[in-house]
């Protein structure tokens, strides 16, 4: 079988970029063309340099007006979120070109529609699809749980529930998440304040309409847990006392019940007053009705018996794998109803 190739562009090479720039370059469906970076220090270098893999030939560049030129099927554009993003991506689609993103905020999605009326805009400039891409949200709390929910004869209640042991898998943002700092003073100003749900709204939103029920408010509620030992982790030290867990809870309501609760459960170890999970870093999905059900989405154990945390990479990679899907799909924002069962294109290389 002939398979279609894609001409795809790559913007910006974090965590997320390189999953995805790795997958592009090794993928036969693929055909990369270019490479954004912001770091000066990758400008010049060849993609395959960035990723640990053989020369490509593409060469990376810092200049966005080169990237806007280019004659490409799409982009997976997973810029930090320092800048809003929603100029570039306008631009980028306006120029012709399809954009996969995980850069939010997620679309479509109520609280944001002067973004979503900008990018639906854009796509008909262009021609193109745009589609926001991630594991949460866009994947563990929308997809997921709605696909599970074909497993069930009645819904009381959805918890999705991310657990990730930052010792045991080291994240540069543990300081600016307020681990370490006095548990009081983070508790009056959370790192994720109490508007953060509605980044992640339309996966809320998404569950809700799949099951043909309306959201009626969204509360939130936020709790610390205290070291309780000097806590060395890869990026610093947590002293006895201060913040050494977090926990925020964000529950969607319907009928006057809560219907779809996330929760995020971010620890340091496990010695933490209270200590609320262990184990390995996961996403779990626990459907509570009639059968019961809970599923567990994780790494599987490597050799020294740990089980590694994806969701960066998986961010990345759920941009890879709709690549074919959201080129051929029709002009406008699209969201996984539109684009019904994705079929992932030259995974199988034997
Ligand atoms: N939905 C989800 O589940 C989910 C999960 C994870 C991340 N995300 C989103 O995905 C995006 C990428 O995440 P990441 O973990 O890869 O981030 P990251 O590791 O911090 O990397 C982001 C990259 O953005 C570029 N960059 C740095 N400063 C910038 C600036 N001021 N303006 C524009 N670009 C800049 C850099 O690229 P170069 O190194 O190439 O110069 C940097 O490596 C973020 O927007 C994040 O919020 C979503």
């Amino acid at each position: 079988m002939t398979q279609k190739t894609y001409k795809v562009i790559q913007w910006a090479t974090g965590t997320v970029g390189q999953a995805a720039l790795k997958y592009f370059i090794e993928n036969p469906v693929i055909e990369l063309v270019g490479v954004l970076v912001t770091n000066p220090d990758k400008v010049g270098k060849d993609a395959g340099d960035i990723v640990g893999l053989p020369k490509t030939g593409v060469l990376c560049t810092d200049s966005e007006e080169a990237i806007l030129a280019m004659e490409a099927d799409a982009v997976l554009f997973a810029p930090s979120m320092m800048t809003p993003p929603v100029d570039m991506v306008c631009r980028l689609l306006a120029s012709g070109k399809n954009v996969i993103s995980p850069a939010g905020p997620f679309l479509p999605n109520k609280f944001f529609p002067e973004h979503a009326a900008r990018v639906e805009a854009a796509c008909k400039a262009g021609g193109v699809s745009f589609h926001s891409c991630g594991i949460h949200p866009g994947f563990a709390s929308d997809i997921l749980p709605l696909t599970l929910a074909r497993l069930m004869s009645r819904i009381d209640c959805i918890e999705v529930t991310e657990i990730i042991d930052k010792k045991r898998n080291p994240m540069i943002y543990t300081e600016i998440m307020g681990f370490g700092a006095d548990c009081d003073e983070l508790l009056a100003n959370p790192r994720r304040g109490p508007d953060t749900y509605q980044h992640f709204y339309s996966s809320m939103q998404m569950i809700a309409e799949g099951l043909g029920v309306e959201i009626e408010k969204v509360t939130t509620r936020f709790e610390v847990s205290k070291a309780t030992a000097d806590i060395v982790h890869d990026y610093g030290m947590v002293k006895k006392g201060t913040c050494g867990g977090q926990h925020y809870e964000w529950t969607a309501w319907v009928q006057g019940k809560p219907l779809i609760v996330y929760h995020f459960y971010w620890q340091l170890g496990t010695d933490l007053d209270p200590l609320w999970e262990v184990g390995e870093a996961k996403y779990r999905v626990r459907i509570h009705g009639d059968p019961p059900m809970e599923c567990h989405l994780m790494g599987q154990e490597e050799e020294d018996g740990r089980q590694p945390f994806y969701g960066i990479p998986w961010t990345g990679l759920l941009g890879c794998t709709v690549v074919p899907d959201v080129c051929e799909a029709a002009t406008g924002v699209v969201t996984h109803f539109d684009l019904g069962v994705v079929k992932p294109q030259g995974l199988v290389r034997r």
